[in-house]
């Protein structure tokens, strides 16, 4: 029997473990999917919007191929974002949009440079591609209840002038902060391509830079309706580039990447007044789960937060025992929050803002898990 090889940058390829559905979950703890508190991957906690279960409903023509180019959600951003159309492209996910970025702009020569810690997928989509990817880390602050990733922007853009394409994270994940204006200008005033992945901005009280796309030849902005539409199971993203750029992702982008239904639901989604609502809620949760944690924090003093911009909020405790036992004790109960193994990030939980009954719940468990003594 002859092995056959794959293409040599896939020989030692680990792949993006994403979070496990609700169902898998379900089986393995032996509950009922009902009770289960998902706050492992910064979902949207709420029921589906009603304007989006309504067109789902009566969605129809789903044996035609949907359009290419998802014009009708394109008009509607265009309309929000006070754009033009041709700056937007739809993708299944801003995944997608990440990895077309890459095939369309990355030589195997090239760096594409980030800041550790991250999102994953950029790291993995680099490496799926066989493009070197470069992470600047980030250092660990901590400070009375707090801790900080401080970012040293010159070292960053000194990298970044050798590199082809930078992906910034803003509000970053894991831990929620957000770079500066001033950096991000400094930025693009580099001969790179900046890609600013905004998948949260919704949830942070700073201003999204999709505005600034106009005025730049090198500057893409990625957003979601995974997050705060709560649209992740349809996978729609949008990309708002410049109008070279856009053609140039074009080209290379499968026909038909965002089924009928996701393009439908996004522009249901897109009009609903319940999201804005939904979002200050979780901003109100957010910063109630924050002062529990403080109070927690104090009394304890073996774990610093991480203040967040978004839709989670990033722990690093004082030992990789305690992450590891609170991780175990939560998930026992039925609550699933983000563990992480990498080496860097073994001190640390995520946890996804949900409802408010349910952080309560959570709140509960992690003073019973201090108050036990792990
Ligand atoms: C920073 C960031 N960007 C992009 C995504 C993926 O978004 P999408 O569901 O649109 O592919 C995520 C998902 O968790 C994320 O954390």
């Amino acid at each position: 029997m002859t092995k056959i090889k794959t293409v040599d940058h896939l020989a030692s390829i680990k792949s993006y473990e994403g979070v496990k559905s609700l169902e898998i979950i379900a089986e393995e703890l032996n509950i009922p999917i009902a009770k289960i508190i998902k706050l492992d991957g910064n979902e949207n906690p709420y029921d589906p919007l009603p304007e989006v279960i309504a067109t789902l409903s009566s969605l129809k023509n789903i044996s035609h191929y949907p359009d290419t180019l998802s014009s009708n959600l394109i008009q509607g951003l265009a309309k929000k974002e006070n754009l033009e159309v041709n700056n937007f492209i739809i993708g299944s996910g801003s995944d997608e949009l990440i990895e077309l970025l890459i095939r369309a702009y990355a030589n195997p020569f090239d760096t594409i440079l980030s800041v550790s810690p991250t999102f994953g997928m950029i790291s993995f989509l680099s490496q799926v591609h066989g493009i070197k990817y470069v992470a600047v880390p980030q250092q660990l602050v901590k400070k009375d209840s707090f801790a900080h990733y401080f970012l040293d922007e010159n070292q960053f853009l000194d990298v970044a002038r050798r590199s082809k394409i930078v992906f910034i994270v803003r509000p970053n994940n894991p831990d929620g902060n957000v770079v500066s204006e001033k950096f991000i200008e400094r930025l693009v005033s580099l001969p790179v391509l900046v890609i600013i992945d905004e998948a949260y901005i919704e949830f942070s009280n700073f201003q999204s830079l999709a505005k600034w796309v106009p005025q730049y030849e090198n500057l893409v902005v990625l957003r979601t309706f995974s997050k705060a539409y709560g649209l992740g199971g349809l996978r729609v993203g949008y990309g708002i580039m410049p109008k070279d750029i856009r053609k140039v992702v074009l080209s290379i982008k499968q026909p038909y990447n965002v089924n009928i239904a996701g393009q439908k639901a996004a522009i249901s989604a897109l009009s609903s007044p319940l999201v804005d609502q939904r979002i200050i809620e979780m901003k109100k949760t957010r910063e109630w789960f924050i002062n529990q944690l403080r109070l927690l924090q104090i009394q304890y003093k073996n774990f610093w937060i991480h203040p967040s911009e978004a839709c989670y909020v990033l722990l690093t405790f004082e030992s990789p025992e305690i992450s590891k036992n609170l991780f175990k004790h939560l998930y026992s109960k039925g609550i699933l929050v983000r563990y992480y193994s990498s080496s860097d990030m073994i001190n640390n939980l995520r946890i996804s803002i949900g409802l408010q009954e349910n952080m309560v719940k959570v709140i509960d468990e992690i003073k019973l898990f201090l108050k036990r003594g792990n």
